[in-house]
């Protein structure tokens, strides 16, 4: 699926960094769709892997320089995010189909971008409104 306005958590660069994995995803959700070759697939798979990874270490920087009290436990879930990511691979790669796969994991980073990252973007409006930017 495309980034939608509703899945804003109102950080700018935060936001556009989701538009970014979206992007990635939709990709990916584009190729397993036309059935490419399995290299186009794992290159496009690293490729959202690498920039995740990106991400979420621009997160928890953020998360450790606000003091952010649920940090920890926002690390674990991107802890998780990539275990996941990890298996997607996996198991694109054996199968080569899996457009179920993706769409689970797009709903489970859905999920944790409304959910906790909407829960930490409050903290930082409030505590920390510079960081914000313009919205
Ligand atoms: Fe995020
Ligand atoms: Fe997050």
């Amino acid at each position: 699926m495309k980034w939608n306005n509703s899945l804003a958590i109102g950080i700018e660069a935060i936001d556009n960094q989701h538009k970014q994995i979206f992007e990635h995803l939709l990709a990916i959700e584009n190729s397993v769709a036309k059935r490419d070759p399995r290299h186009i697939l794992r290159f496009l798979l690293s490729q959202l892997a690498e920039y995740m990874k990106f991400h979420l270490a621009v997160e928890e920087a953020m998360l450790e320089i606000v003091r952010y009290p649920q940090r920890a436990e926002h690390a674990q879930a991107h802890a998780k995010i990539m275990e996941q990511i990890a298996e997607l691979e996996k198991q694109l790669q054996k199968t080569g189909s899996g457009a179920d796969l993706v769409s689970f994991f797009e709903d489970w980073f859905i999920r944790h971008v409304l959910a906790d990252d909407r829960q930490y973007a409050a903290y930082v409006r409030e505590e920390f409104p510079a960081l914000v930017g313009r919205s």
